[in-house]
């Protein structure tokens, strides 16, 4: 099992997100799990121009040169991918949003049909990675995350995958208190822990895991 996380927080290593994605993939490593972990805010990686070359000219390959080609190569042949975000203005940061709309170099032409009539199976493609999603924000309310929520599930539908589990922290500065003396932290880490251990080795998270997670909201 190879995982390979996108985080997109300005802050980088220093963001409460990647507090999440190190919880989540230290449990995926105990698992036996290969984690690779991508901080985009230290790559360069220009936007989209919307010229369709990808498609069109020169299929699969983006004209723009810069670290988006490394990246795409990373993902090569991961099972899963973690996209891993703070929640900016309810949605996903400018940064994954950047990163993202590169990914339009993978993607077939959606006016084109790559089914084969015979069989309905599709030619051209191998089985897309499964995604996992991540994110924190700064107020209270849980319903923050209805936005992205839907995002990524429309995301998963897009790339004709499943989305194997959502991870949302509200007040996610207080994953940097370490709140070590009540334990709520330390003890919500270790849940996000179990969750990618339980991913690396089910693809799916357990029905307990599932109930911890809806009790033990930060
Ligand atoms: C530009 C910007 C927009 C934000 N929008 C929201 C928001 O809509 N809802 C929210 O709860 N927090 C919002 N926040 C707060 C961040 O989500 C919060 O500070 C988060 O913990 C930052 O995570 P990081 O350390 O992983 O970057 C916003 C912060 C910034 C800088």
């Amino acid at each position: 099992m190879k995982i390979i996380s996108l985080n997109g927080s300005p802050n980088g290593r220093e963001s409460s997100t990647n507090i999440m994605v190190e919880a989540f993939l230290s449990g995926a490593k105990e698992a036996g799990a290969e984690t690779i972990n991508i901080f985009l805010s230290e790559k360069k990686i220009e936007y989209c121009r919307g010229c369709h070359t990808c498609w069109f000219k020169t299929p699969g390959h983006c004209i723009i040169k810069d670290d988006m080609a490394e990246i795409l190569a990373l993902m090569k042949r991961v099972d899963v991918i973690v996209l891993a975000t703070p929640l900016y203005f309810v949605n996903i940061s400018g940064t994954l949003k950047v990163f993202i709309d590169r990914l339009t170099a993978t993607g077939g032409d959606p006016h084109s049909n790559t089914i084969d009539e015979n069989d309905g199976v599709d030619i051209q493609k191998p089985a897309a990675p499964k995604l996992v999603m991540i994110s924190n924000c700064g107020f209270r309310d849980r319903s923050q995350f209805e936005v992205i929520s839907l995002w990524i599930k429309r995301m998963a539908l897009l790339m004709q995958t499943d989305v194997l589990c959502e991870l949302y922290v509200t007040q996610g500065r207080q994953l940097r208190t370490k709140d070590l003396e009540s334990g709520i932290v330390s003890n919500y880490l270790k849940l996000l822990q179990r969750c990618g251990k339980e991913i690396a080795i089910d693809k799916k998270l357990s029905e307990e895991t599932i109930l911890q997670l809806e009790q033990n909201v930060l």
